[in-house]
């Protein structure tokens, strides 16, 4: 809260879920009011499409406390009116463990003014990976663990950021390896998925049973727009760890450690919404690969995993 430059009565509130864990309720509303801000509890029915009758509040706020991890449009619409929202819903070990620090910003902000100046991002690994898109046309979002801006969106406590490549652009192929990580479906891959490529949409997916089952997932939607590559980046988190999902129950957590692992290379499908694109898709994949490299117009940013830039690197 303090790196989220919470003042003395500001309008701060913390939102729950009528079904929800709320895990943090307690000890947000006890740490907002310790330090002097306007805090208030709002709970609704469902957080992913919230009631009218809860906008006022909302929409009153200058923080945003997000216990439920809210994917209604209407918290991004409040973004553009200024409201800074920070999600919460990791467990205690993770967020003491990953604890942002006020200079993860500055590393962040880092990468994400190499993504907004370059023309190409390509991606290889030893895997087989070796794919480039256009960077340009659309916008992209980073994360730091706080939110001390207004208008700026983010969840504690990982850090990484991601860009939306140019529509069609996407050409290559992605191998995700045996050991890299699938989510929402919270799973290591056991056998290597050969993604191909081509104007901007996997053209084929090839392999064994992880295979079969990612092509099961995007059938099922009937849509070809899940097939589509979405957001692209790398992360940037302090003390992540990549073996996070054997040591949690899935209902657990939210996945902060694969999601920004320090150096991974975070590949999607789907959507290009929050980059400012039309495009709506109905299944949403994030797949972060360990041991790539990522270049923006031929400058490495990532090494074989590593991260590159020393500005970008957590002190
Ligand atoms: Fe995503």
């Amino acid at each position: 809260m303090s790196l989220s430059k919470v003042l003395p009565d500001e309008k701060v509130v913390v939102l729950g879920s009528h079904s929800g864990r709320n895990r943090y309720k307690d000890v947000a509303i006890r740490v907002l009011h310790g330090m002097g801000a306007a805090v208030s509890y709002v709970e609704v029915d469902n957080p992913h499409r919230i009631a009218a009758s809860a906008l006022p509040s909302l929409g009153a706020a200058a923080l945003l406390v997000d216990l439920t991890h809210s994917h209604d449009p209407v918290i991004r619409q409040l973004g553009r009116d200024g409201l800074r929202t920070l999600v919460a819903v990791e467990t205690p070990e993770i967020l003491l463990r990953m604890l942002p620090q006020e200079s993860d910003k500055a590393r962040v902000q880092h990468a994400q003014n190499c993504i907004r100046a370059a023309k190409t991002m390509r991606v290889t690994s030893p895997a087989g990976t070796d794919f480039e898109v256009a960077l340009g046309e659309l916008s992209g979002n980073c994360q730091y663990g706080f939110s001390d801006e207004p208008g700026h969106w983010d969840q504690c406590p990982g850090a990484f950021v991601v860009t939306h490549s140019n529509d069609h652009s996407a050409q290559g192929t992605v191998v995700i390896d045996a050991g890299d990580i699938m989510f929402p479906q919270k799973e290591y891959v056991n056998t290597p998925i050969t993604l191909r490529l081509e104007n901007g949409y996997i053209a084929a997916i090839e392999g064994g049973s992880d295979a079969k089952l990612m092509k099961a997932t995007l059938d099922a939607y009937r849509n070809p727009e899940v097939f589509a590559v979405s957001h692209l980046g790398w992360g940037l988190s302090r003390n992540s760890r990549w073996d996070a999902l054997n040591f949690f129950d899935k209902a657990e957590i939210e996945g902060q450690d694969g999601r920004g692992h320090l150096g991974n290379f975070l590949f999607s499908t789907g959507p290009n919404l929050s980059g400012g694109g039309t495009r709506r898709a109905p299944m949403h994949l994030d797949i972060p690969l360990a041991g790539c490299s990522v270049f923006l117009d031929g400058k490495p940013m990532v090494l074989d995993g590593d991260v590159v830039c020393p500005e970008q690197r957590p002190n």
